[in-house]
């Protein structure tokens, strides 16, 4: 029934470090899941008398990046010749500009300086770089500087508002997402079992969003939860949300008394007239706090620098604001982002960086643009690539593991399956812009001969 194959990524140099070990399982259907044995790999060394966190052991098994990473060792393994084109993970790959590098390190060398030198900074961020934000990324919006907390990226903060939220509160997420929001809910306790027959966690709301929905859940359909996570525009469908969809889901979340966490890393790419911000919305800043990121505009996923907006509008069923306990939140789990990367966000968002920045995005989008021509010229349904660095390919019939192994098998290119952003992501694959120009073209190159 089961066909195990096993991968050991490290060997275990002292009994102190545990083997991380996986295998993966295919069932009936052909639905590969990375099964985690890491617990029955530990055999040696002396045991504490601390139980593991129940939660832990109800993450997800099939962690997606490791068993891509997993298959693409094999690939290698296989064919040692084989020129990997990797566009799977969303790691940005273009320098960042040079205005912003040289702000930071003259930041930095300052810091070697009598003049120059400081030591921890406001919990919340910089004054100035709240102030930035709230203006230059939110103008006429009423968003206010001290509703503005600076972070070391979102998918920290994601991880702060779930333990500001807490166990308790139910949640919903678009199907697929962004599996931090999943994930971060079975951490901390509000998911209970992953359902094996459905692929989704019991007390977590899936709302299906596919090309039949205009990837917009059918809200009418969808049970009440506490809490909403929305990502616009999504990973990883790379679909933006229209005003009418957002002025849907705000409505939806005013009647039902949920909080929206509205996710917006890649507003920066949005092309058309779809918001950038939530606080678009009339009606918005009593149900939505936002998330956002430096990381995919201005290629600081290894700088980490993003924000969060609580506006003090949003009030919990007893009345008191939700913003007094996320800056405690944030002054108790966080100590302040690092002042370099804050002096670079700041120049970000100068006249210069933002130029800067511009031309960073739309480099990346004229990527998405050569990769949706390539799959739409394959006569196959693509979609995104448009306002996000994702697009999204629909083979009908087909599970995403196999296209996957498919593509990989024929052209070397590392994708990602869409089973892996949740179950509504089966038949789709997601396929990243990042990447140098010349690399997008071999990969539109050795696509077109597979298909064609
Ligand atoms: C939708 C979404 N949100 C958040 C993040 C994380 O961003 P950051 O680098 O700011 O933690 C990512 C990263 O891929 C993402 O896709």
């Amino acid at each position: 029934m089961f066909k195990v194959l096993s991968y050991s990524f490290m060997p275990c140099p002292n009994f102190l470090k545990p083997r991380a070990s996986f295998k993966v399982q295919k069932d009936a259907i052909g639905t590969r899941t990375l099964l985690n044995v890491q617990k029955d790999a530990i055999v040696c060394g002396t045991r504490t008398k601390v139980a593991r966190n129940p939660n832990m052991e109800r993450l997800p098994n099939n962690y997606l990046f490791p068993e891509i990473e997993a298959r693409q060792l094999e690939h290698e393994k296989k064919y040692p010749d084989a020129q990997v084109i990797s566009l799977g993970i969303g790691d940005t790959t273009e320098p960042i500009p040079d205005v912003i590098t040289k702000t930071m390190s003259d930041y930095a060398l300052s810091l070697s300086t009598l003049e120059g030198y400081s030591g921890y900074g406001a919990e919340q961020g910089n004054k100035a770089l709240r102030l930035a934000i709230a203006q230059k990324l939110y103008p006429d919006l009423a968003v206010k500087d001290t509703e503005v907390f600076v972070s070391d990226g979102s998918q920290c903060d994601i991880s702060r508002i779930q333990l500001l939220l807490g166990s308790k509160v139910t949640v919903a997420v678009q199907d697929p997402s962004f599996p931090a929001y999943i994930d971060s809910s079975v951490i901390i306790g509000q998911a209970s079992d992953l359902q094996p027959t459905t692929g989704k966690y019991q007390n977590i709301e899936y709302m299906k969003c596919v090309p039949q929905n205009n990837f917009f859940p059918d809200l009418s359909n969808a049970s009440r939860t506490d809490v909403i996570f929305f990502c616009s525009p999504n990973n990883p469908t790379g679909h933006a949300a229209s005003r009418e969809q957002l002025e849907q889901l705000v409505e939806f979340a005013r009647e039902n008394g949920s909080i929206i966490v509205y996710d917006t890393a890649y507003a920066a790419y949005i092309t058309d007239k779809s918001p950038r911000s939530i606080y678009e919305i009339p009606g918005a800043r009593e149900v939505a706090i936002e998330v956002s990121s430096f990381s995919k505009s201005a290629g600081f996923t290894g700088v980490r620098l993003g924000w969060t907006v609580v506006p003090e509008e949003l009030l919990y069923s007893d009345g008191f604001p939700v913003v007094h306990d996320y800056n405690r939140i944030m002054c108790t789990c966080f100590n302040g982002a690092s002042n370099i990367a804050q002096a670079g966000g700041l120049e970000c968002l100068s006249t210069e960086g933002v130029r800067a920045l511009c031309s960073k995005v739309d480099y990346y989008k004229e990527n998405a643009q050569i990769l949706l021509d390539t799959f739409s010229s394959l006569g196959l349904k693509a979609y995104g690539g448009v306002n996000a660095p994702y697009v999204w390919v629909h083979f009908p019939g087909r599970r995403s593991w196999d296209v996957f192994s498919e593509i990989l098998q024929k052209t070397d290119i590392i994708t990602v399956p869409g089973c892996g952003f949740g179950p509504g992501g089966e038949e789709f694959i997601r396929v990243g812009a990042f990447g140098h120009r010349e690399t997008i073209l071999e990969a539109s190159t050795r696509l077109k001969s597979l298909f064609l």
